[in-house]
């Protein structure tokens, strides 16, 4: 299979990268960093959760962060809702896109969001209808699609049951979450080809974190199964609260880096997104987790 022309970026590190960060992080930086990626031409953006601030903390602010930012028109701004109450949330603050998140593993699922795989698609069911209401697109996300850090190996069909039923109860795309970063690229291949015999490629996205140094080598693995969207994080922010020892997702500038290499286009801008991602590191008090930043800061 030939490489795609264009990939759309998703870039989660406003929500992904935040949400695990132990210091409490002003909306106003929340904000800046929002509208930095906007400039840097990003067309979706994943800006907060609508979850409970007694798991998630850091994404206590997302309503005002939603309230601050200036949208730019094309641009999807998009948040995380685990149920309608997350969901109701989310449309009172002017949410137009939310992602649901499943997990392939029962023990993620119980410790990410506090029932069991079958219940939280039942708990998606409501929020499913209410989006349709509200003509709000949904997205999906499978957790653990290659490894899961309480139970092993998880394999290929049982990931695809749960993609199956998140796109049959009508998320637009299925994102494929390398929570823990342990897949190698065979294994990557054969996860998107199992899934691509059920749902058409183009329903499609990997979202890779980076813990083991695969994510670049995976989404080159996705892109020759014919996937076209992929989740990053700008300067590799973040990791997950219920997958210790996870780091954050692939940076995007890497990501960006490499697509450009490979003459595929994005819209994006790799000088804009570079400084984004310094600012934020330095917001943070944190090392830029993306090589290519640090490789053209240094000179
Ligand atoms: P629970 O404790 O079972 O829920 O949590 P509950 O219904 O019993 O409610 C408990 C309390 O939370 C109540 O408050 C509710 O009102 C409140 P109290 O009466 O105790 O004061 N509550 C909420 N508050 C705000 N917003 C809400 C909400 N819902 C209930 N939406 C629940 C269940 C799902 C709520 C909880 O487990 C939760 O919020 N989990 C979120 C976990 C999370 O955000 N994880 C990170 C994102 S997923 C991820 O990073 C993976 C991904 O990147 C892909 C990958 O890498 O694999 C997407
Ligand atoms: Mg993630």
């Amino acid at each position: 299979m030939s490489l795609p022309q264009r990939v759309r970026l998703v870039e989660v590190g406003p929500r992904d990268g935040l949400q695990n960060e132990a210091r409490p992080i002003d909306v106003a930086d929340k904000i800046r960093l929002v509208d930095d990626l906007t400039h840097a031409g990003l067309g979706y953006i994943e800006v907060g959760s609508f979850v409970s601030p007694k798991w998630v903390p850091q994404m206590a602010g997302s309503a005002e962060v939603f309230a601050g930012i200036q949208r730019k028109k094309g641009v999807t701004y998009a948040a995380l809702a685990p149920n309608l109450r997350g969901f109701e949330d989310a449309l009172t603050a002017g949410v137009k896109e939310v992602a649901v998140f499943a997990a392939a593993s029962e023990s993620f699922s119980q410790r990410n969001i506090n029932c069991s795989i079958s219940e939280s698609l039942d708990r998606f069911l409501p929020i499913m209808e209410a989006a349709r209401l509200h003509g709000i697109q949904v997205r999906g996300y499978v957790s653990c699609v290659l490894g899961c850090p309480y139970e092993g190996a998880v394999s290929p069909k049982q990931v695809a049951a749960v993609a199956n039923e998140l796109f049959a109860m009508g998320c637009y795309e299925v994102s494929f979450g390398d929570t823990i970063g342990t897949g190698t690229p065979g294994a990557t291949r054969e996860l998107f080809n199992e899934v691509a015999g059920q749902i058409p490629r183009s329903k499609l996205a990997g979202h890779f974190h980076d813990t083991y140094g695969q994510a670049l080598a995976n989404i080159y693995a996705g892109l020759l199964e014919g996937i076209q969207v992929f989740d990053s994080s700008v300067a590799g922010l973040g990791g997950c609260p219920y997958a210790k020892g996870a780091t954050g997702n692939v940076a995007t500038e890497d990501v960006l880096y490499m697509l450009m290499g490979l003459g595929i286009d994005t819209g994006v801008d790799l000088d804009a997104l570079v400084a984004a991602g310094q600012r934020i590191s330095d917001v943070l008090g944190r090392a830029n987790g993306s090589r290519v930043a640090k490789a053209r800061l240094s000179g």
